[in-house]
């Protein structure tokens, strides 16, 4: 039964992965020899399938091996620091690699004229795995991009009140204070006291700010520092009751927990797609309601900044299309593997680790592992060591890479696996907190 199931998935995954590698455009410009070569890679799959249900593959330790040698992992070093970028898989690096060789042939002609036909078809896509429509997404470069787009770009004046929250990203947070600096605007700040606050608990501390004078509520929907999933809707309907407007960061969200964007109540929203998704490193999506477009400026300017086009926010000047284009190879990745199961192994790998040493007396996990409260982003504590302490014993002894977080009142090392990431690889991470506890 399992082996059927893996074997009907892995096919599913061989012939998603095999389709799109060159859009159809692109295959008169060019003569590389790809699809044999992706065939030798993926031989090992059986044309056998018949079907079944792929949530029994949550568990399987086989079928995940061979999504990790769909990567090209470091042996020796065991990444957990998904968090802060995640690698691509093979597929996606080889895509990447062929188009910017096919730029470097005549790049003006191959960037301009053909890889360029390209964003349409990569904006219908990327709109359906969000859940919205493509005349809501423009590909940016990655997530503060996206929002310090959003930010600088609404028309707010002096004395206009914001709510932000204690938790929210760095670059975020600059960038309102830099338009508090810049033009009066005044900041409201949430604090946040997690994983120790309910779901009420933070929707109240967020009501207490949103007062009716405020104009923009600005939310981080996972938080990076500790994993944690704020209740994002019940949050945007409160600032929606006043006539604000909101602004959703889904950096860590995207491709990692399952939702249609609009479904967070956001009116604005930005993701990078080189975190969960696995494209190629430097891409983004910026989402913008329908009705609001016009009356955001982009940050980069376009002929008409009041035009109602999303695409206005694509006047970005030369970059690489080929890292624009190879987003389409992780798209394919994603339905291959499949969200609801991406998120559902995601959950499974949290529970392993996390269960292994939760009991032990000088081990503290300071996230809320329930489901709906965090995913694959977890952070730990351990007895007589700082996060900085511990993460620098994880990598020295064990080799494995890390981030320790000391941020506003959260401590820990945040440990992030990623789809490729086995159960073999978190023993070794289990045992390494053992030991440096019990020392
Ligand atoms: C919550 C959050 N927002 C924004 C960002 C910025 O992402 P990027 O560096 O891809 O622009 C990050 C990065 O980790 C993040 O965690």
């Amino acid at each position: 039964m399992k082996s059927t199931q893996r074997r009907t998935f892995l096919r599913k995954l061989a012939t998603a992965s095999a389709i799109p590698l060159v859009p159809s455009f692109l295959k008169m410009e060019t003569n590389l020899n790809w699809i044999e070569s992706y065939k030798e890679q993926l031989g090992f799959i059986s044309p056998s399938h018949t079907g079944g249900n792929s949530m029994a593959l949550v568990e399987d330790e086989t079928f995940w091996y061979q999504i990790k040698n769909m990567y090209a992992c470091s042996p020796g070093l065991l990444n957990l620091n998904n968090g802060g970028v995640s690698p691509q898989p093979i597929i996606v690096q080889e895509a990447f690699e062929r188009y910017n060789r096919l730029c470097n042939e005549a790049p003006s002609y191959y960037m301009w004229r053909v890889l360029d036909q390209g964003r349409e078809p990569l904006r219908t896509r990327l709109a359906t795995l969000a859940g919205a429509s493509p005349e809501e997404v423009a590909v940016v470069r990655n997530t503060s991009e996206a929002l310090e787009t959003i930010i600088f770009g609404l028309r707010l004046k002096r004395g206009d009140k914001v709510v932000v929250c204690n938790l929210d990203y760095p670059n975020m947070a600059n960038a309102w204070k830099q338009r508090a600096h810049r033009d009066g605007i005044i900041l409201k700040e949430v604090q946040l006291d997690l994983p120790n606050m309910t779901n009420d608990q933070i929707v109240n501390a967020f009501a207490e700010q949103i007062t009716p004078d405020v104009k923009i509520v600005h939310i981080t929907h996972l938080i990076n520092w500790n994993g944690h999933i704020l209740p994002s809707r019940r949050i945007a309907d409160l600032a929606h009751e006043i006539g604000a407007q909101t602004i959703v960061d889904g950096a860590h969200s995207f491709a990692h927990i399952q939702y249609n964007i609009p479904d967070l109540g956001a009116d604005y929203y930005g993701t990078s797609l080189h975190k969960w998704l696995c494209a190629p490193f430097g891409t983004g999506l910026i989402y913008v309601k329908k009705d609001l477009i016009a009356g955001l400026y982009p940050l980069l300017a376009s002929p008409d900044p009041e035009s109602p086009d999303i695409r206005k926010f694509e006047n970005l000047g030369t970059r690489s299309f080929a890292i624009e284009q190879a987003i389409g190879q992780a798209i394919d990745f994603q339905y291959a593997i499949g969200s609801a199961l991406k998120q559902a192994r995601l959950q499974y790998l949290k529970k392993y680790w996390t269960d292994a040493v939760k009991d032990h007396p000088r081990i503290h996990i300071n996230t809320d592992t329930s489901p709906e409260r965090s995913c694959a982003l977890c952070i730990v504590d351990v007895d007589g060591y700082t996060p900085t302490e511990l993460g620098s014993k994880l990598h020295t002894d064990y080799k494995i890479h890390t981030t320790s977080i000391e941020y506003s009142n959260v401590l820990g090392v945040r440990i992030t696996p990623h789809i490729y990431i086995v159960k073999d690889d978190l023993d070794r991470l289990i045992e390494a907190l053992q030991v440096l506890a019990d020392a």
